[in-house]
């Protein structure tokens, strides 16, 4: 394994991915860092440095302080809102049409899509699609009281962020959909995530234990390293045009 940003692994890395017949890559909070959407594991700034991301992202803690818990996901989407796909969404919308990508991604955020994505692998639900917490099926939103989620006029049942919360299970066709690419793939390439959170983070691990070669773009040590035969220490921004842009190739 090595780890560099340098002209010798680009190449190599850019080799994988120029004899790969099928990709699958996964990305995490990383790939938008520069789109400025904070990643999780940052320090929060403002307002909500006091809180725990993980803290917020349970379905005790909606139970609880639903209306604190709303706002938190209210920010976030306002916060996503007024960002831009950056050059690492664009590079992937870009080699998906060079070569069969399966693309899967722990965001929420929807930037993938905007960047010209299609059928992307969303493992943890979108920050923009919400549902029923305990729904009575016929759920028809009443008139919302500001700055609290909004209630069925019917059962009283409360919205909630169309996410997955902690203990909660992986929407099942994208996780079967997720595995099955990891299996099949010859190259998992995967780009901003710290590694940490599974079931996603075993899915690099499927592809090496089914042959793959594994490529992590990350400018700072994850825990995915010790799995990929080449570590890219680089912003994705970045990294990613240059392992399949000819215009950016190393010199
Ligand atoms: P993390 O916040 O854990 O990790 C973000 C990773 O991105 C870190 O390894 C950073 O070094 C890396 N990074 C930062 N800037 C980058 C850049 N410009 N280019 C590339 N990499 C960069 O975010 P995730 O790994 O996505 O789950 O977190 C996984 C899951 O934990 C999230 O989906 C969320 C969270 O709790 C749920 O909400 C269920």
């Amino acid at each position: 394994m090595t780890a560099e940003l340098d002209a010798q692994s680009l190449a190599a890395a850019r080799g994988l991915v120029a004899d790969a017949a099928s990709i699958m890559v996964l990305t995490g909070a990383g790939v938008s860092a520069e789109s400025g959407v904070p990643t999780f594991r940052d320090a929060m700034t403002g307002l909500w440095s006091r809180f725990d991301p993980e803290e917020l992202a349970q379905e005790d803690a909606y139970r609880r302080q639903p209306a604190l818990v709303w706002a938190w996901y209210l920010h976030r989407r306002e916060l996503v809102a007024a960002t831009h796909p950056n050059p690492a969404h664009l590079a992937l919308a870009a080699l998906a049409a060079r070569k069969k990508v399966t693309l899967v991604t722990q965001n929420v955020d929807g930037l993938h899509q905007r960047a010209g994505s299609h059928d992307v692998i969303e493992l943890h639900g979108n920050l923009f699609a919400d549902k029923w917490l305990d729904g009575c099926g016929r759920c028809d939103p009443a008139t919302a009281i500001p700055g609290t989620p909004p209630r069925c006029g019917l059962c009283n049942a409360m919205m909630r962020p169309g996410v997955v919360w902690f203990g909660e299970e992986l929407p099942r066709v994208a996780r079967y959909r997720a595995e099955h690419a990891a299996e099949t793939c010859d190259l998992c390439l995967v780009v901003g995530t710290s590694g940490l959170v599974y079931p996603a983070a075993g899915l690099p691990g499927v592809a090496r234990d089914h042959g793959a070669h594994v490529i992590v773009v990350n400018p700072q040590p994850s825990a995915l390293d010790q799995t990929a035969d080449i570590v890219l220490r680089g912003p994705a921004g970045v990294v990613l045009p240059r392992l399949w842009d000819e215009a950016a190739a190393p010199a």
